[in-house]
């Protein structure tokens, strides 16, 4: 006897992204208007000129770095940025840091006149291109400025892309990026990109080093990521983490924790995303200080930091 053939879903068609891939109609991102001297991807004809100004910032941004990074930022990061010797002096120049990082894992650096579209930045990754702010801080937006310059870029992010998971994590989280547009889920993955990518922690030997962006950019976080007592530290998970609530310009209430990149490339890339995009609401599920029974802690925070205020009445990141 025939039985019928079970229903399955429409097989996925994997999209090609040699070139920009058309955006679906239905898929609903923010719009944001590109400047008339970038074409559709996004890209500056040329990295900016910089001024000796311009690169005595980076130094000092560079030097007051290296005074709290070292024993607090992972080790494939430190070990990233002497592989690019970014400390020779001044901004990188994308060509050379391009040429280094292709021999060490295949990836480039390509300027970008701001942020950029979220369809274009995954394609971009989704080509191992890492896009760059074209453009530094001045002396008066020093400590903190909320649209990433190539000091947060280039130091931030780049030297993590020497490491050869990490390094794939990147590419396939582009190429997620298309799949979850596809389910309207952005928000859901721009939370894993959140707490892993920009603040993320992992388990070392010898303790929690910080390995996101957001945190090794600055000259606080990495030491409130990794010391205070405010803070939450929990094992990551990743349905827990897509349906989590995040700050943007303050330090975060919850940081999530790694036991190594190979522990987060299994997490991510190896799972099925559709059935999770599928059970996930529109919206977030859990506060950004919140603690849930399924939780692995590692320290549970005080929160004193958000109790008593936060950034904006000149808290101490306790
Ligand atoms: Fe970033």
């Amino acid at each position: 006897m025939n039985m019928p053939a079970p229903a399955r879903p429409p097989a996925e068609t994997a999209t090609d992204f040699a070139r920009l891939p058309q955006l679906p109609a239905d898929v609903f991102t923010a719009p944001l208007k590109r400047p008339a001297h970038v074409g559709e991807d996004w890209l500056e004809p040329s990295q900016a000129v910089y001024s000796s100004e311009d690169d005595a910032i980076w130094n000092d941004l560079f030097a007051r770095q290296m005074d709290v990074l070292p024993g607090r930022a992972a080790s494939a990061f430190m070990a990233g940025l002497q592989k690019l010797n970014l400390n020779r002096g001044g901004v990188p120049e994308f060509g050379r840091l391009s040429e280094d990082l292709g021999h060490l894992t295949g990836w480039s650096v390509v300027p970008v006149p701001m942020l950029i579209p979220d369809h274009v930045f995954f394609w971009h990754l989704a080509n191992r291109r890492f896009p760059a702010g074209n453009f530094i801080r001045t002396r008066e937006t020093f400590d903190y400025i909320q649209e990433p310059d190539v000091f947060h870029d280039v130091f931030g992010h780049v030297p993590m892309l020497t490491d050869p998971v990490y390094a794939d994590y990147m590419q396939e989280y582009g190429r997620a990026g298309w799949k979850a547009m596809r389910f309207n889920r952005l928000k859901a993955l721009g939370a894993l990109y959140w707490y892993t990518v920009e603040f993320g922690l992992v388990q070392e030997t010898d303790g929690i080093k910080a390995y996101g962006a957001g945190i090794l950019s600055g000259p606080t976080e990495v030491v409130y990521a990794t010391e205070a007592n405010s803070p939450n530290r929990i094992m990551l998970n990743v349905d827990r983490v897509m349906r989590t609530d995040y700050v943007i310009s303050d330090l975060q209430p919850t940081y999530f924790v790694i036991e190594s990149f190979e522990d987060l490339y299994h997490q991510t890339v190896e799972r099925d995303f559709e059935r999770l995009y599928r059970s996930l609401p529109p919206g977030f599920t859990y506060a950004n200080s919140a603690v849930i029974d399924i939780d692995d802690v590692l320290h549970r925070g005080t929160q004193e930091y958000l109790l008593r205020g936060g950034r904006g009445s000149g808290a101490a990141p306790v």
